[in-house]
C-alpha cells in the first residue's frame, strides 16, 4: 500500500508531451515546429552573442551568489521599466510604478494573478485561443477564467467585434489578459486603430488590462512592439505587465522575467502585498539571468550587439514566413494562405484541421500543435518544401 494509492494519472502537458513525441521520432526528415524556442538557420538553438559576452564578464567579476531581495535585482528592474515604458516611463511617476523580478514570464503572470485575485477581482478573461497555460496560471491563483473571442478561422484574422461583444458583459474590475505583440498561438495582432478603440472601451467599462509581453522585439522592434502598453498607460489605465526575457534574450532555462504594475497611486502598500506572495512561493528570485540582462542593458555597446542579433532573428522569421507563404499561395491560392503575410512573430496558425495535423505527424514526421500552430523558426530553405508537400498530401478538403 502506498499513501499515494488514490493518486490518479493525469494526461501529460499537451505541448511538452508533443515535443517529447517529436524528439523520439527517428525519421531523418523530421521537422519539429512545436515548442516556442527560436532556432537559427541550421535549426539549432544558440546562446545569444551579448549573453555570452555578459556571462564571460560575470565570471571574471567573481561576484558572490548571495540571495537577492524578495523583489529581485533593483538595477534589472529599472532597466526593465525603461525597456517596456521607454526612457520617459510613459510619464508614470516613479513612485507609482512597481516592479518585481519573476521566474520567467510565467512567474510574472502568476504573481500578478495572485495579487489581483486577493486584492482586485476573481475574474480573468483570456483570448480564444490563447497560450494554454494562461488558464492554469490564473485558475491556480483562484480566479475564474473565461475566454473572449479573438482569432477567427473564418475571417483568417482577429474577430474584434466578437472580442468587444464578449467583454461588454464583463464585471467592472475584471482582468483582461492581452498579448502585447506576436499573439501566441495565432500570430495575429490588433491594429493601432483597434488598440485605440479597445483602450477607450476598457477605460469606460473599468476593466483591468494585464499585458503578457513575451515577444518584445519579435515583430518590429522593442519600442514599436511595446507601443500598445505605452499607449494604454498614456491614456490613463492602471495596468499590469508580465515581461519574459526567455525569447528575446534567449534566456529560456534561466527563468528571467518580471512583473510591472502601473498604479494611479504610490505602490508602497501594493509592494507589501506582493512580497509575501513571492516569499512564500520561492523566497527570492534566481540571480544569473537578471545579472545578464542588467549588464547588457547597462552597456551601450553590448545593448547594440543584442539589438542587432534580435533583428537578425526577426529578419530570419520574416524570411521563412514569406517563403512558406509564397509556396502555399502558389499551390492553394491567396484566399487559402494569403493571410500568412500579415502574421507577426514566431508563430502562425496554418488553418489546418486537427485530423490533418495528426496525419502530418504520423505520415510525414512534421510536428505542430493540434490547433495547427507552427513555430516558423523550425523551418529553413532545406525543409520548407517538404513541409509544403506534407500539407498538400494530407489535405482533407480545401484548407481555409
Ligand atoms: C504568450 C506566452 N506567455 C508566457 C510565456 C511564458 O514565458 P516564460 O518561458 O518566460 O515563462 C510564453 C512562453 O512560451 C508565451 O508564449
Amino acid at each position: 500500500m502506498s499513501i499515494f494509492e488514490g493518486v490518479k494519472q493525469l494526461p501529460p502537458d499537451p505541448l511538452f508531451g508533443l515535443a517529447a513525441r517529436a524528439k523520439k521520432d527517428a525519421n531523418p526528415k523530421k521537422v519539429d515546429l512545436t515548442l516556442g524556442v527560436y532556432r537559427d538557420d541550421d535549426l539549432n538553438m544558440r546562446t545569444m552573442r551579448a549573453v555570452k559576452e555578459a556571462e564571460r564578464v560575470l565570471i571574471e567579476e567573481e561576484k558572490n551568489k548571495s540571495y537577492l531581495p524578495i523583489t529581485g535585482l533593483e538595477e534589472y528592474l529599472s532597466f526593465s521599466k525603461e525597456l517596456v515604458f521607454g526612457k520617459t516611463l510613459s510619464g508614470i511617476p516613479k513612485a507609482n510604478l512597481f516592479g518585481a523580478q519573476s521566474i520567467g514570464g510565467t512567474g510574472a503572470l502568476r504573481i500578478g494573478g495572485d495579487l489581483l485575485c486577493r486584492e482586485v477581482s476573481k475574474e480573468a478573461y483570456v483570448s480564444s485561443p490563447t497560450w494554454p497555460n494562461h488558464y492554469g496560471i490564473f485558475e491556480s491563483a483562484g480566479m475564474v477564467v473565461k475566454p473572449y473571442p479573438y482569432y477567427s478561422q473564418e475571417k483568417q484574422g482577429v474577430d474584434f467585434e466578437g472580442m468587444l461583444g464578449a467583454l461588454a458583459s464583463a464585471a467592472p474590475k475584471s482582468i483582461v489578459v492581452l498579448q502585447g505583440c506576436c499573439h501566441n498561438p495565432s500570430g495575429a495582432d490588433l491594429t493601432e486603430e483597434q488598440w485605440k478603440e479597445l483602450s477607450a472601451f476598457l477605460l469606460k467599462r473599468k476593466l483591468i488590462p494585464f499585458f503578457d509581453c513575451s515577444y518584445l522585439g519579435f515583430a518590429d522592434s522593442v519600442d514599436k512592439d511595446a507601443w500598445p502598453v505605452r499607449f494604454l498607460v498614456e491614456e490613463g489605465h492602471e495596468l499590469l505587465v508580465a515581461v519574459s526575457y526567455s525569447k528575446n534574450f534567449g534566456l529560456y532555462g534561466e527563468r528571467t522575467g518580471c512583473l510591472l504594475v502601473v498604479s494611479n497611486k504610490e505602490t508602497t502598500a501594493l509592494s507589501s502585498c506582493v512580497k509575501p506572495i513571492i516569499r512564500t512561493s520561492y523566497s527570492n528570485p534566481p540571480i544569473h539571468g537578471a545579472r545578464v540582462v542588467a549588464m547588457i542593458l547597462r552597456d551601450e555597446k553590448l545593448k547594440r550587439v543584442w539589438e542587432d542579433e534580435l533583428e537578425e532573428m526577426r529578419t530570419r522569421i520574416n524570411k521563412v514566413r514569406s517563403l512558406l507563404g509564397t509556396k502555399l499561395v502558389k499551390k492553394f491560392g491567396r484566399e487559402s494562405f494569403g493571410f500568412l503575410e500579415e502574421r507577426r512573430g514566431m508563430f502562425s496558425f496554418l488553418g489546418l484541421e486537427e485530423e490533418q495535423v495528426e496525419k502530418m505527424m504520423d505520415s510525414f514526421s512534421v510536428y505542430l500543435t493540434s490547433d495547427g500552430r507552427i513555430n516558423l523558426s523550425g523551418l529553413n530553405e532545406e525543409n520548407i518544401e517538404y513541409v509544403v508537400q506534407a500539407i498538400e498530401q494530407t489535405r482533407l478538403s480545401a484548407p481555409r
